[in-house]
């Protein structure tokens, strides 16, 4: 190990050499993607949590090689609100990977402590490794005296393409952009809905409305509501185009992306979408947020994400992206929509080891992909 390697709290100063790290590494899966998180990296770990703390590792040089990111929220684990932490943007760059700097070891050692620091020993941490991730899938069993990640859930990331729609079900419902005057029905539904996920983040009108003002490019506008006729609310879900945070850039498709992009192609300009791009080219997607529709009525969520897929339709746009646990029995919504889903894998850990609590798996998890 290189002792003078080290890891540290973020500075405003590290923002672009943190965008440049990120560019650096690859996200390999049916698109593998290279995330551009120009003007500002931290714009998203600001809407993860509050408290909130970016670390970056730096060699002996100085030169930034490494990034992890921690935040608390308050979220619901088994119905009870209880503060949880979550990790991400852990990346090291490709040139200074392996034990020579042990970047990687170091920053999930400094997520533990800050996660100590902020929020106690017993405090349960949430992160996401996308399927056949390999060097981290070697880190599940914990190595080197690091925890072991416990396996949560296995969520599906669904690729909507904004071309077609087959007729949505539900014509009792009206879909409707939110207004400041709905908050408070929206909060309420949330509060009766959430608890039934693990992680759904606890909410109040307040937080909710302090969440929206850190979400650079999502407004309470790009909420859509499904109301009965009599005026009842059913769900609600966010479309957050979020471009002004995070770029996507296409490295490259698996082979049978490449063949499913030839024919979302021939199509795509008729209908109002924008072509998938060639490698090199960015991906215009919207990513569905505050998913918050009752899980025994998938049918409510298909209306939304239909009337989503119309309306965006158009638009300039490829791709919704929607997260689903996969035993969420909301994920009959999605089929029969030619959506190719990524999986997506959640552990848990906690800042004084590996989690031993009461299992986690008897209800679906919440994850907001769109923080990943
Ligand atoms: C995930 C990531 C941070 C892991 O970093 P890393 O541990 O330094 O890199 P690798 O796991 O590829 O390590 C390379 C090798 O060095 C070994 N190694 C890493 N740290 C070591 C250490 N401290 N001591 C001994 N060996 C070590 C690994 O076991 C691996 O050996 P192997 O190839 O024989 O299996 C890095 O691959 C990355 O940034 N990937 C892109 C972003 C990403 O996927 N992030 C994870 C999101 S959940």
């Amino acid at each position: 190990m290189s002792a003078d390697t080290s890891v540290r709290d973020a500075c405003e100063e590290d923002n672009q050499a943190l965008v440049e790290l990120a560019r650096a590494c690859t996200m390999e899966g049916e698109i593998s993607l290279r995330i551009d998180r120009s003007p500002d990296f931290f714009a998203l770990d600001r809407v993860a949590g509050e408290p909130w703390r970016v670390g970056v590792a730096r060699d002996g040089a100085g030169q930034v090689v490494g990034s992890i990111a921690v935040a608390l929220r308050r979220a619901h684990l088994h119905a009870q609100p209880r503060w949880v932490g979550y990790v991400g943007d852990l990346k090291v760059h490709p040139g200074h990977r392996g034990p020579r700097l042990a970047a990687a070891d170091r920053l999930i050692r400094f997520a533990l402590e800050t996660g100590r620091a902020l929020g106690g020993d017993d405090l349960p941490g949430l992160f996401t490794i996308l399927a056949g991730n390999r060097p981290m899938e070697h880190r599940i069993p914990g190595v080197r005296g690091l925890p072991s990640f416990g396996y949560l859930a296995t969520l599906r990331v669904f690729s909507l393409p904004l071309l077609w729609g087959p007729r949505p079900p539900r014509p009792d419902l009206e879909l409707v952009p939110a207004r400041l005057e709905d908050i408070g029905e929206m909060i309420a539904l949330w509060q009766r809905l959430a608890p039934r996920l693990q992680f759904s983040e606890v909410h109040d009108e307040d937080s909710f409305v302090r969440w929206l003002e850190r979400a650079p490019g999502l407004e309470l506008s790009s909420y859509r509501l499904a109301r009965r006729r009599d005026g009842r609310l059913e769900g609600f879900l966010g479309l957050w185009d979020q471009r002004s945070v995070k770029q996507l850039r296409v490295v490259g498709y698996s082979r049978r992306l490449a063949v499913l992009r030839l024919a979302f192609n021939a199509v795509a300009r008729p209908a109002g979408a924008a072509p998938l791009p060639p490698a090199g080219g960015e991906l215009g997607c919207v990513t569905a947020v505050h998913v918050c529709t009752p899980l025994a009525d998938p049918p409510v969520l298909r209306r939304l994400v239909l009337g989503a897929v119309a309306e965006l339709r158009g638009r300039g746009l490829s791709l919704l992206h929607l997260g689903c646990d996969e035993r969420d029995p909301r994920t009959a919504a999605l089929r029969g929509l030619l959506a190719p889903s990524t999986r997506v894998h959640a552990y848990v850990s906690t800042t004084s080891g590996s989690y031993a609590g009461p299992r986690l798996d008897d209800r679906p998890l919440h994850h907001e992909i769109a923080l990943t």
